[in-house]
């Protein structure tokens, strides 16, 4: 329990969008948040992490509709998945909700009346590209064409690539729907605004006073927004729009933004609902001198201005607390570079998890992220050798040397002399928690590594090993080294137990029980019984690492995108969506001869089988008429039993170059359709009377 003068923090994490998965760039916020709680619990503080699925907008309207199943459906789906992948990488959070919740509609509701009783929102009509084939309004990244300032083809309704022009949709040159290819219509729609401008002046004040932000973030917003007029927030969309319904304006919905911040606080309300708790202990203002519970936001550098503006904004206009820190990550770049399907480096949770140790992650992360807004890059290599090295070597080491010595004894009666070991990493204490306070977790797993090494030299030095050889007279001596070893062991488990929960409680496990308080770093363990030793972590191999990025290529080919978790139904009537060529645009024009240099054939599927290391993929033995065969690896694996495939026929690339895989030599490709985050990979059949061999023209 904690101590009534313990300190009352409620901490979020950005809430994942439930059109996707969750990958490892999305991790480094959520184990870095997690980390976070778990300290503060660990210190005796009232931790509360909540967290929630962001269901509304455009993007899930057009993905469910694609699928051809409810944004409801998508949505349950999508958090189960969600869940799963947190729950994998022991993210622990207090309440998970959704914002679309009924504690979240009626929060909006409360927050908007709060907007206009103040005169803070308007109503005016806008001129915006709307797709008449969809019959939607397109967001900006829903209408690509030709850059206004460079004449560059293809580029987004907002920004151009090439010169980095800044526009409005209705300004490109040819503008196209991405959605159904149509040539969007501008149309003019009421939109509803919030006047931020009239907040001006106290968001000048709270972004450089409050202490809630670092100062170049305080410096950035008033060197880029701060300086000039707010221009109105624009927080409505016209139907039709996946979201809350706007109860004074009917027809038009809350944008996704309005209603997403908002689910913090009815993540709140629905653990306060089951827990017995106010909200008003944690979101109202309270009066001065009285201690108000602290708001800790960890989000990306992508999202700061919706947090630092308009948030703030809101709970001002709302009289609801404010935030006391926004704390602001990086990017991950994964050997260096964005996260890319094509290398297999775009690594979703789940694919991760099939392969690697959660634990691995945890502690990399926490290696290298230093509370500042620097990107993160996981260098793969890098990865494997600072987890071999650091935990397996030198923190599980030291109780894989030593605990098996004292599974008959247990630990001595009196603590023997260590020549102030304990002593010495126990005064770390202190560096090691303000490190972790600030989410210097970098600073932190240093300090941790040093005491794993003193630890380390004093085994090397006392060689128990020898000891345990040298007969019935040593026996007092081994247990003493032991007994200092575990105790040294078990205080830097106490250290790193917000980072590796699992290790926390395996060493709870062998000795000692359960790690529950900080303060335990702080006195060594005397005259315990010591359980069996069982492995507490295995080393990272590189071998394991390949079949990570193999898989991780795998999906990328046979589902184009990140899959969900069901294979949706195609709709059986009814226009074509048009999703599917909107998530993935043509390619550049090319000429007929570009396309006679690919040699397309048909092909029957002799033999097909599964490979049972990999998770995509099936072998086909393929026949091009003749003896002609090739062997081919398809990822195809989990949409077509291989038993049914033989004897069909398919299109294959004959005249791709072979390709040596893990698995054996790839000769071939069969060709398949995929895309527009359908899961479904579907194979190309020739009418009846086509031939093994016959060319695609
Ligand atoms: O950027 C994102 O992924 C958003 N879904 C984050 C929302 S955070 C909060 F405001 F709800
Ligand atoms: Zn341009």
């Amino acid at each position: 329990m904690p101590a009534p003068s313990a300190r009352r923090i409620l901490v979020t994490s950005a809430l994942p969008y439930a059109n996707g998965h969750i990958h490892l760039g999305h991790l480094v916020e959520y184990i870095q948040t997690d980390i976070f709680v778990r300290f503060q619990k660990l210190r005796g503080n009232r931790a509360i992490y909540l967290c929630a699925d962001d269901t509304h907008g455009t993007a899930i309207m057009i993905r469910a509709q694609a699928e051809g199943r409810s944004e409801q459906e998508l949505i349950a789906a999508m958090r189960e998945a969600h869940l799963a992948d947190f729950a994998g990488f022991q993210i622990e959070f207090d309440h998970y909700g959704s914002t679309n919740s009924d504690a979240n509609r009626r929060l909006c509701g409360e927050i908007w009346q709060a907007l206009r009783d103040r005169g803070l929102v308007v109503s005016r009509p806008i001129e915006q590209l709307f797709d008449p084939l969809a019959g939607v309004f397109l967001a900006d990244r829903f209408v690509r064409g030709g850059c206004p300032k460079c004449g560059a083809a293809d580029q987004y309704g907002d920004s151009c690539e090439r010169c980095g022009a800044t526009y409005g949709p209705a300004d490109l040159a040819h503008p196209k729907s991405t959605l159904s290819g149509a040539t969007p219509e501008v149309r003019s729609a009421e939109h509803l605004f919030v006047t931020i401008e009239a907040l001006h002046g106290f968001l000048d004040t709270w972004t450089k006073s409050s202490g809630a932000l670092e100062a170049p973030v305080a410096n950035y917003l008033a060197g880029h927004f701060l300086c000039d007029p707010l221009r109105d927030w624009d927080v409505s969309r016209p139907a039709p729009y996946f979201g809350f319904e706007i109860p004074d304006a009917p027809g038009h919905y809350w944008y996704v933004w309005f209603d997403a911040p908002i689910g913090y606080l009815a993540a709140t309300a629905e653990w306060c609902a089951t827990h017995g708790e106010a909200f008003d202990a944690w979101w109202r203002r309270t009066a001065a001198g009285a201690p108000a519970a602290e708001i800790h936001h960890f989000i990306g550098k992508d999202i700061t201005y919706f947090h630092t503006l308009f948030w703030p904004a809101m709970l001002e206009a709302a009289n609801l607390a404010l935030p006391t820190k926004v704390r602001i990550h990086g990017f991950l770049t994964v050997d260096g570079q964005k996260m890319s399907k094509s290398r297999g480096t775009f690594l979703l949770a789940r694919t991760y998890l099939a392969h690697l140790d959660p634990a691995a992650l945890r502690y990399y992360y926490a290696a290298k992220l230093s509370g500042g807004i620097d990107d993160i890059d996981l260098n793969l290599e890098e990865f494997a050798a600072k987890v071999n090295s650091d935990l397996v070597g030198k923190v599980v080491n030291l109780a894989s040397r030593t605990a098996r010595w004292l599974e008959h004894t247990g630990l001595t009666p009196e603590y023997p002399d260590d020549g102030g070991l304990f002593a010495r990493a126990a005064a770390d204490s202190a560096e090691i928690a303000a490190a972790y306070e600030a989410c210097d977790f970098a600073r932190a797993m240093r300090a941790i590594m040093l005491a794993a090494d003193r630890a380390n030299a004093y085994v090397d030095a006392e060689q128990p090993w020898k000891l345990a050889k040298a007969g019935p007279e040593a026996a007092r001596k081994l247990q003493d080294v032991a007994t200092v070893a575990l105790n040294l062991f078990r205080q830097i488990a106490v250290y790193l137990a917000p980072v590796l929960p699992k290790l926390a409680a395996d060493v709870g496990a062998l000795v000692g029980g359960p790690i529950r308080s900080w303060d335990e770093s702080q006195t060594p363990l005397i005259g315990r019984p010591v359980g069996p030793f069982s492995p507490l972590m295995q080393r990272v191999d590189a071998k394991q690492i390949e079949a990570l990025l193999a898989a991780s290529r795998a999906e990328a080919v046979s589902t184009g995108e990140p899959a969900m978790d069901q294979t949706p139904s195609s709709p059986a009537t009814g226009a074509d969506s048009g999703a599917a060529l909107a998530a993935e645009p043509l390619a550049p024009t090319c000429t007929i001869d570009d396309f006679a240099k690919v040699d397309l054939r048909v092909a029957r599927i002799v033999t097909a089988e599964e490979v049972p290391e990999a998770k995509k993929l099936l072998k086909l033995t393929v026949s091009l008429g003749g003896d002609s065969t090739r062997t081919v690896f398809a990822g195809i694996k989990g949409f077509h039993e291989p038993a049914a495939l033989v004897g069909r026929l398919v299109v294959v690339v004959a005249n791709l170059a072979p390709r040596q895989m893990k698995f054996g030599l790839s000769e071939g490709m069969v060709v398949a359709a995929s895309g527009a985050g359908a899961e479904g990979v579907y194979l190309l059949s020739p009418d009846s009377g086509a031939l093994p061999g016959m060319r695609l023209h």
